[in-house]
């Protein structure tokens, strides 16, 4: 690995998450001094194999498994408290201490136990197509809180919890009458349960926030490198997503600035991560997915299950006129390709490179409307296949020559050069290089 500081660095998932970040976080984290999260909660879930190892991490920064790097989970992110103490815990429990590095925002806000609550029962009460098919971590009705103001609930509010009892009180009340008046159903809320598990969290969270903007700030004045970390992915944004199949947050680099709390234009280096196929879990749109033996067959060979609801991932060829929107919408400098060892042994691997819309073909952007992404007829690229183990390969001359071919395809496509490629799910399965060719 090379020495010297590397220059702040952005790593956003480009698709509709699990593309793999946690894996690249993970790699190139080891050379920052702090990891960031800047979106979501614990919604996300990644999945770190290290030797016999295997990790799955939520809401702390992936890069934290790493020692000696500090890391900040930044205001724009939601945190549920428990879960966060839980996952802290956890990895204490494997001899991995990240409690005495890690910074929480003062300005985050807190997933309340009714915000999953809610997450749960709205999606119950609604039918077919209107799910979401949300993780039902609260992020919606954190978010939404957020929004709304005058129930929202943030971590500065936990270092002073007592003058927030009475509100904190007043907002249950209300949240329970409105579940039972509108799902006929109060979600066994209660006020009492709610305040004993906010205490003891607040306790033990208490010398972990602080304002994390002003520390960062002083972080980089002393030259330390940072390093971001996009939770879901760019096609779950809520304001460029899928909408309204989407999560709350802004996922990519648009979300850095604010999320984290850092000036804009600070990172000048974003890569993005995509598989060299697609995966999606939950509802919405997906223009190349597979409801085939091959979109099983890629589930399988892949292990394509939610890392956080163990929800079976819907599977399809590899969609370049999304990734290509992502790529231009966030200014990606560079892509990942993960789980290339994953393709290997179809006779024909497939790239969507177009969407067929009515008539006119485009290939640059998603349409808005989530029914007429639903209406797009891919066009797909069908490129020769590829066989054999990969997971050993250490440099881009060790993979076949088809395997090249189809990241070189991407490249072009997306116009972006590919500078990672992911061969199999532990850390050294991976081939870094500076370009393809
Ligand atoms: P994230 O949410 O983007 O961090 O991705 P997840 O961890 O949810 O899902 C990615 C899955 O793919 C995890 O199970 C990883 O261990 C696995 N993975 C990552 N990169 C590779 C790869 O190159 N090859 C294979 N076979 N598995 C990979
Ligand atoms: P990582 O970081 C995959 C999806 C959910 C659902 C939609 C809204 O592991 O890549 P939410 O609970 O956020 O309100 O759900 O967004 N979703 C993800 N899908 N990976 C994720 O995170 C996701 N985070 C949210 O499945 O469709
Ligand atoms: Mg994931």
């Amino acid at each position: 690995m090379a020495t010297g500081k590397p220059e702040h660095t952005c790593v956003v998932g480009l698709a509709w998450g699990d593309e793999g970040k946690g894996k690249i976080v993970d790699l190139l984290g080891e050379r920052f001094d702090v990891v960031v999260r800047y979106n979501g909660g614990a919604n996300a879930g990644h999945t770190i194999i290290v030797g016999n190892e295997k990790y799955a991490v939520h809401l702390l920064p992936t890069g934290l498994l790493r020692p000696n790097i500090a890391g900040v989970i930044g205001p724009g992110v939601v945190v549920d408290p428990v879960e966060l103490l839980e996952e802290i815990d956890a990895l204490a429990n494997r001899g991995i201490d990240v409690a005495a590095r890690l910074r929480i925002s003062d300005r985050a806000h807190v997933v309340m136990p009714y915000h999953k609550i809610m997450d749960s029962l709205s999606e119950a009460a609604e039918s077919g197509k209107r799910k979401i098919g949300t993780t039902a971590r609260g992020i919606g009705p954190c978010y939404s809180d957020k929004m709304l103001r005058s129930t929202a609930v943030r971590m500065a509010d936990l270092t002073e919890l007592q003058r927030h009892r009475d509100r904190i009180k007043e907002i249950v009340a209300l949240r329970k009458r409105a579940f039972a008046a509108m799902y006929g159903d109060d979600g066994n809320l209660s006020f009492d349960a709610v305040w004993e598990s906010l205490q003891k969290a607040a306790k033990q969270l208490l010398p972990m926030i602080s304002d994390t903007s002003s520390w960062l700030r002083h972080q980089i004045d002393e030259g330390k490198s940072l390093f971001f970390e996009g939770a879901n992915g760019m096609l779950l944004d809520v304001d460029h997503g899928t909408y309204p199949y989407v999560t709350s947050s802004n996922t990519g680099p648009q979300g850095v600035a604010a999320g984290a709390g850092v000036p804009e234009g600070l990172v000048k280096r974003f890569v993005g991560v995509t598989k060299s196929y697609t995966t999606r879990v939950g509802s919405g749109p997906f223009p190349s997915e597979l409801s085939d033996a091959i979109g099983d067959s890629i589930r399988d060979k892949g292990h394509e299950y939610g890392t956080t609801t163990g929800r079976p991932r819907r599977c399809g060829w590899l969609d370049a006129v999304a990734i290509r929107a992502s790529v231009r919408l966030g200014g990606v400098s560079e892509l990942a390709v993960t789980h290339l060892d994953t393709l290997s042994g179809f006779n024909h691997v497939g790239i969507c490179v177009g969407y067929e819309l009515d008539g006119n073909v485009q290939t640059e952007s998603l349409p808005a409307g989530a029914s007429a992404i639903e209406r797009v007829k891919p066009v797909i690229e069908m490129l020769p296949g590829w066989t054999g183990e990969l997971g050993q390969a250490k440099c881009i001359d060790d993979l076949p020559a088809n395997a090249i071919a189809f990241v070189r395809r991407l490249e072009e496509l997306v116009g972006a050069p590919v500078t990672i490629i992911g061969v199999g799910a532990e850390r050294e399965q991976t081939i870094t290089c500076n370009r393809l060719n």
